[in-house]
């Protein structure tokens, strides 16, 4: 199932960590998806780049160095080297950790390869989707969406009905997903409304709709127009309550957060 929980009157956001739970814990770590895991997080969002040896990794910026405190750019790097790097205590400084929890965040504070994650979810012990977006594809000729279809058929999750739907801002990057992994649901990230004009007569009938959370807020107008679509939205990222309501006014299917466990307690409080 592909976004919202429940059925009928009952029907709520599917609530989506954004880079695992990334309020707390390094984002893309494995630490912050089993975090989000522990705290009930439905789905999971990752972004991926393309190291200089071909492997996709989940990390955000196209340097390393906020979140691994090191010059250089993930694309000239090989999967070996981004392993030596350390991803968590950018965000936790060890010198507030004791040595228990400093061995566990070198432990899961590793570069996150798409592989691994993939693997996560699929040996959880409870259903869970994974939301993959792609970085800056146009760069690679196609080569960022093959590599990713190959993971993905490498699980058998290239086709309807798998637990993976891929999002991006580029609709080049889409429409390669969609020719390479027909089945798997794609969301056009949007955000700018400007963006969205230029989209709308292009995008798939089947196609998921991204928007920001400001777009949704503060221009109500273009919140109406999008829900008017009768497409599925899912919002990113949904960190108060306020944001919260914004979305169940206008029926989003997901929510995508970095407090995952905050969400789900508002949800369960409804
Ligand atoms: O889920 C979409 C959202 O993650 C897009 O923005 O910059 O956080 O990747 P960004
Ligand atoms: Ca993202």
């Amino acid at each position: 199932m592909l976004g919202g929980v429940g059925s009928g009157m009952t029907m709520r956001p599917q609530v989506v960590a954004h880079r695992g739970a990334s309020h707390d814990t390094a984002e893309h770590t494995l630490g912050a998806y089993v975090k989000a895991l522990d705290q009930g997080a439905e789905a999971l969002e990752c972004d991926v780049r393309l190291t200089a040896d071909g492997h996709l990794v989940c990390v955000h910026d196209r340097d390393l160095l906020r979140t691994a405190s090191t010059r250089g750019l993930v694309s000239t790097m090989e999967l070996a080297e981004l392993d030596q790097l350390d991803f968590a205590s950018w965000k936790n400084p060890w010198a507030d950790l004791d040595d228990e929890a400093q061995d566990l965040d070198l432990e899961l504070g590793r570069v996150l390869t798409l592989r691994k994650l993939l693997e996560v979810v699929a040996d959880y012990d409870r259903s869970v989707e994974l939301a993959i977006e792609t970085k800056h594809p146009t760069r690679y000729a196609g080569l960022v969406e093959r590599r990713l279809a190959e993971a993905l058929a490498a699980f058998g999750w290239d086709g309807a009905g798998a637990p993976v739907r891929v999002m991006s801002f580029s609709y080049t990057a889409l429409q390669r997903m969609r020719r390479l992994a027909p089945g798997v649901p794609l969301v056009m990230l949007i955000d700018k409304k400007r963006h969205w004009a230029a989209l709308q007569p292009v995008v798939g009938d089947d196609w998921i709709l991204g928007p920001g959370i400001d777009l949704l807020r503060d221009t109500p107008v273009f919140a109406q127009r999008l829900a008017a679509t009768g497409r599925d939205i899912h919002v990113w990222t949904v960190n108060t309550e306020a944001d919260l309501d914004v979305c169940l006014r206008y029926g989003v299917k997901a929510v995508i957060t970095d407090r995952p466990g905050m969400i789900l307690g508002l949800l369960d409080d409804r």
